[in-house]
């Protein structure tokens, strides 16, 4: 021990640092001088002043100085472990310059190797992964809301750490809110604890830093089986418990193929309307949008994609935001794989279909750098990488090498890289490396080609053409005035007919068309959008009222976007968009109020 000091304090005198590696652009992080291991917060949720307030506790690993990702913090002090003295001494610490996309590194100087470093701070009430949430903003309305989403690199906004993907930590946290209010993280949430407004919580399983998540509010709980359960607001609670019945069969049905679920619990959390996206898959506990509650289970696909991150993207997960997809391509197509078999090999058919069109759309407009998999985001905000090229595209590569090897040998190896790379993060030449390794019988897909070019390869597993052919008449039939049975539709079906009616279908169309099907009064969010957006491009008065309620509601970016964007095509649509964005705004999440400005700007 005293001869590696003594080589390091050598190095730091001669002012040179072991060699750098740095993998993750978008982390200050330098993990080869100083790597966090665990991580323990203390915090105060202030309602009040909009703030997270209190200590993290961070046990490092290394010779130091230990640099961390903050954004937007206010660092109070800093106190370093003196393991001689059992006590915790003054540290020293210096905040960078900040950028607006990855934050100011804070150095702080190690005194000792292996050494506790304790950060007093507090958020900033703009903190872009928390959302906080008024009394009148919640179902109950009764108590205010907090809940965070840190990923991709928002949780340096609540916690000083190294937030990187390739950085695994286990944490603890203490939380101290309001007594009426209940804590749930991302971590043991021993179910219906008492009210008592101090909370502790485990995770004692190695997470990237982007799944510490938490939420805070008036929130009760519904078991659906022994290991997974429903927390809501209890206006929303029984609904959630309902529509979410079948998780359960959707646990063992990804555990027979794909081993078994490592996280002990699976609850979900349904969030407010205002939820900026579908779903997140923080472990042991998904966050989810309440737009999922169709009431008759036709959007749950979104419960089987987040519990599907418990193999892809939690317990193997991308090393850095270039190889998102290997957290969201496996996902979707496990995803799919659960929908086969719990509701046939149709739906699941359908919804990739859909997906696929999703992603032609989307490739459309997509500069050919960014229909690359392993896609570069220098200089980028890996949010740019977040679009349906990862997921759609990536799924589609994992289709197609199950196609070319047959499912039982592809089942067989994705087994094993689940049990080989369990709570690691990796790369995607480390995957690649093993699949050429332990699945030679799939040189015959040019799986460089998928990974580093752009476009969709020839030979792709393409959902089979048919799937919609009954839908596919009925909007030639529809054009044609004639009849058409929709006996039997299911969700996708409808945003199937809808999306291939022409675009310039027009009011008389519109008004037969919910005369006939009631789209207007429709409480399923996904084909509401769509009926909107028509109903926006049509001039339609009777959904257009439906509008503003539901953008003065539902903050979901994924609904917001199609909204907004049809709006602005016109200079009245846009001048009632602002008008409505402005009432509107200060009930989305920051990322969904900054996309919807920036779209309207
Ligand atoms: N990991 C994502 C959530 C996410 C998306 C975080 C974008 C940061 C940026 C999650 O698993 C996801 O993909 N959610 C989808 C739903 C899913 C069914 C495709 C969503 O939120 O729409
Ligand atoms: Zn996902």
């Amino acid at each position: 021990m005293r001869v590696l000091v003594v080589i390091i304090g050598l190095f730091t005198l001669a002012g040179c640092r072991p060699p750098l590696t740095r993998t993750d652009i978008h982390s200050y992080a330098q993990p080869e001088l100083a790597r966090v291991r665990h991580i323990e917060l203390d915090l105060d949720v202030l309602f009040g002043q909009r703030q997270l307030a209190g200590s993290a506790t961070l046990s490092v690993e290394g010779p130091g100085p230990l640099t961390l990702d903050t954004r937007g913090l206010a660092i109070e002090r800093v106190e370093l472990w003196n393991a001689t003295r059992r006590a915790w001494d003054a540290g020293t610490f210096t905040l960078g310059a900040s950028d607006p996309v990855l934050g100011a590194p804070l150095e702080i100087p190690l005194t000792a190797p292996d050494q506790g470093v304790r950060v007093y701070y507090r958020t900033s009430p703009q903190a872009t992964a928390l959302q906080w949430l008024d009394p009148p903003q919640t179902a109950g309305k009764k108590w205010p809301l907090l809940f965070t989403q840190s990923e991709s690199i928002y949780a340096r906004t609540w916690i000083p750490l190294q937030d990187s993907p390739g950085i695994r930590v286990t944490y603890k946290a203490r939380i101290r809110t309001a007594r009426e209010l209940t804590a749930v993280m991302s971590a043991d949430n021993s179910k219906n604890r008492p009210r008592t407004g101090e909370y502790v919580f485990d995770m004692p399983q190695r997470i990237p830093p982007y799944l510490i998540a938490i939420a805070v509010g008036d929130l009760e709980y519904r078991a659906l089986s022994n290991r997974t359960g429903v927390y809501a607001e209890p206006a929303t609670v029984e609904l959630a418990a309902k529509e979410f019945s079948d998780t359960e069969r959707m646990v063992g049905a990804i555990e027979a193929m794909y081993g078994p679920y490592r996280w002990q619990q699976y609850d979900i959390f349904v969030g407010p309307p205002s939820f900026p996206i579908g779903g997140m898959e923080n472990p042991r506990l998904t966050f989810a949008t309440p737009t999922v509650l169709a009431g008759d289970k036709s959007l749950v696909g979104l419960i089987a994609h987040e519990l599907a991150h418990s193999w892809s993207g939690n317990l193997v997960s991308n090393a850095t935001w270039r190889d998102l997809w290997l957290n969201e391509g496996f996902t979707t197509y496990l995803e799919n794989r659960i929908q086969e078999k719990l509701y046939g090999r149709e739906r699941a058919e359908k919804e990739f279909a859909i997906e696929v069109g999703e992603l032609r759309e989307e490739m459309k407009r997509l500069a050919p750098r960014d229909q690359i998999l392993w896609v570069n985001l220098d200089g980028r905000d890996p949010e740019e990488g977040f679009t349906q090229v990862p997921y759609v595209k990536g799924a589609l590569l994992l289709r197609t090498l199950e196609r070319e090897v047959g499912r039982e040998k592809w089942d067989a190896f994705l087994r094993e890289y689940f049990a080989r790379f369990a709570f690691e993060s990796i790369t995607t030449s480390t995957f690649l490396d093993f699949l050429r390794l332990r699945l030679p019988e799939s040189v015959g897909v040019d799986v460089s080609q998928w990974v580093y070019a752009s476009g969709l390869p020839d030979g792709a597993a393409l959902p089979a053409p048919g799937v919609f052919a009954a839908i596919d008449a009925a909007i030639v039939s529809f054009g044609q005035s004639k009849t058409f049975s929709t006996e039997g539709w299911s969700t996708q079906d409808w945003l199937r007919f809808l999306r291939g009616l022409p675009e310039d279908t027009a009011g008389p169309a519109m008004t037969r068309l919910d005369e006939a099907y009631k789209f207007s009064a429709t409480g399923n969010s996904e084909i509401l959008t769509q009926w909107l957006r028509m109903s926006i491009r049509a001039g339609y008065e009777p959904g257009l009222a439906r509008l503003e309620p539901f953008l003065l509601s539902v903050g979901r970016q994924k609904m917001l976007r199609p909204l907004y964007t049809e709006l602005a095509r016109t200079e009245a649509g846009k001048a009632k968009a602002r008008e409505i964005f402005g009432r509107a705004r200060a009930g989305y999440h920051p990322l969904a109020a900054a996309m919807v400005a920036n779209l309207l700007k």
